[in-house]
């Protein structure tokens, strides 16, 4: 459905030099899928976004919108943003705010190249087909101004959909909403999308709202995709710490390899503190290589510890320092080996008060090793603090 191979955006910064806002980005999205660009504010997205629209020209690359060129720079081929077929929703919104509700949605209509303009009764039937789906058909009349965040939310969302584009383009949609709203709205969304059998492109930092909405996650950093795949595999494959790191709210521990071993291979590694732990390589693996154990929340073990009580063989001992109510479950920081951990347990388990002890068995096999490249900065950064770098 849709193709992107090799895009590249860069923009002229002040004096001479350049920004390179994506750098070379190749995607393919299948028709129907919701398929999520993930990163942190700056890698890319929005510029990503934007050349697909038809609202950047990019410098280079190939765009593909169902079978037909929409951008080649070796063809000269760019077509322009409204024969595109695409309906967008903005981080912004970019409501009207001089138009009534009714106006906003059915202004796309009216911008169509002319020889595909509607009459005025088929713009107003499609109108209120979208209006109608948004649960928005009462407020038709309303100027747009006296609308509340979750209103205009779905105005921008009739208005993306009122053409029936082929590909709907969805930029941060819900950063500008109170939390439970944001959390509703996901799943009008997750509803409006698979309802209309319509391709989105989902852009956003927020990594909860990736793994829950999408079909497919591109992860991206510094104008290029670092990993992509389903959100299962992202969240139980991260390819590299920033992965992890990003997706969920993994725990990262550092250790040595201590027997080497193969990608996929079950490891064992000496964590600092002289805990041992296992589990799943992510890469060829030497003896004695500095490591990154990945610990999800939920695969800690946990257990409280009476005052002056020792952790069991092979686990660590931390100190509970905050607890953070998730409905179902709790989430503690627990301060170990000089860092926090986030360990996920039931809600409805032992009470683990502030500053009490607890024993740590990250020794499920269910954590993921990578290689640590982080070592030289990390022991640079060390070397700074003590003021050894300028010694
Ligand atoms: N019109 C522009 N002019 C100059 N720099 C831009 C422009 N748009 C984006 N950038 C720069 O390109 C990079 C990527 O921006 P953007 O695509 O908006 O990132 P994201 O949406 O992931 O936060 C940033 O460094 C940003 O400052
Ligand atoms: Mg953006």
């Amino acid at each position: 459905m849709l193709r992107i191979e090799n895009l590249r955006k860069t923009f002229s910064g002040n004096e001479r030099e350049r920004i390179t806002a994506v750098s070379d980005v190749s995607f393919k999205v299948e028709a129907g899928q919701l398929f999520t660009l993930l990163g942190p504010s700056g890698c890319g997205k929005t510029t990503t976004l934007r050349c697909i629209a038809g609202l950047e020209h990019p410098d280079s690359g190939k765009i593909t919108i169902d079978g037909a060129d929409v951008f080649d720079d070796t063809t000269g081929v760019l077509v322009p943003a409204y024969r595109r077929a695409i309906g967008m929703v903005f981080q912004s919104y970019a409501i009207w705010p001089h138009m009534t509700v009714r106006e906003n949605v059915e202004f796309p209509l009216t911008v169509v190249a002319r020889r595909h303009r509607l009459a005025a009764k088929g713009r107003t039937r499609l109108v209120n087909e979208a209006l109608e789906l948004m649960g928005m058909g009462a407020y038709a009349q309303r100027p747009s101004t006296a609308l509340s965040g979750g209103q205009q939310q779905r105005l921008a969302l009739a208005r993306a959909i009122v053409g029936k584009p082929k590909l709907l383009l969805l930029d941060e949609p819900l950063s500008n909403l109170d939390a439970k709203l944001r959390e509703r709205m996901r799943f009008e969304i997750k509803r409006l999308q698979t309802e209309l059998g319509v391709t989105a492109i989902y852009v956003t930092h927020d990594q909860g709202e990736a793994l829950a909405l999408s079909d497919e996650i591109a992860i991206m950093r510094d104008g290029v995709i670092v990993q992509q795949g389903n959100p299962n595999d992202i969240y139980n494959q991260p390819g590299s710490d920033f992965v992890a790191d990003f997706i969920g709210s993994a725990n990262l521990v550092f250790g040595t390899c201590q027997v080497a071993g193969r990608v996929g291979e079950l490891i064992e590694v000496e964590l600092e503190g002289g805990v041992r732990a296992s589990g799943s390589a992510t890469c060829d693996l030497a003896e004695g290589d500095p490591v990154v154990l990945v610990v999800r929340p939920e695969s800690v073990k946990t257990t409280p510890l009476a005052e002056g009580e020792r952790a069991p063989e092979g686990q660590l001992i931390g100190t509970v320092r905050a607890r953070i109510f998730l409905g179902e479950s709790v989430d503690l920081l627990v301060e170990t080996l000089g860092r926090e951990l986030r360990i996920r347990v039931p809600a409805d388990s032992a009470p683990y008060r502030p500053n009490s002890s607890v024993a740590l068995d990250i020794s499920s096999r269910r954590g993921l090793v990578l290689r640590d490249d982080r070592t030289l900065s990390l022991s640079n950064k060390v070397e700074d603090e003590l003021g050894l770098a300028t010694a």
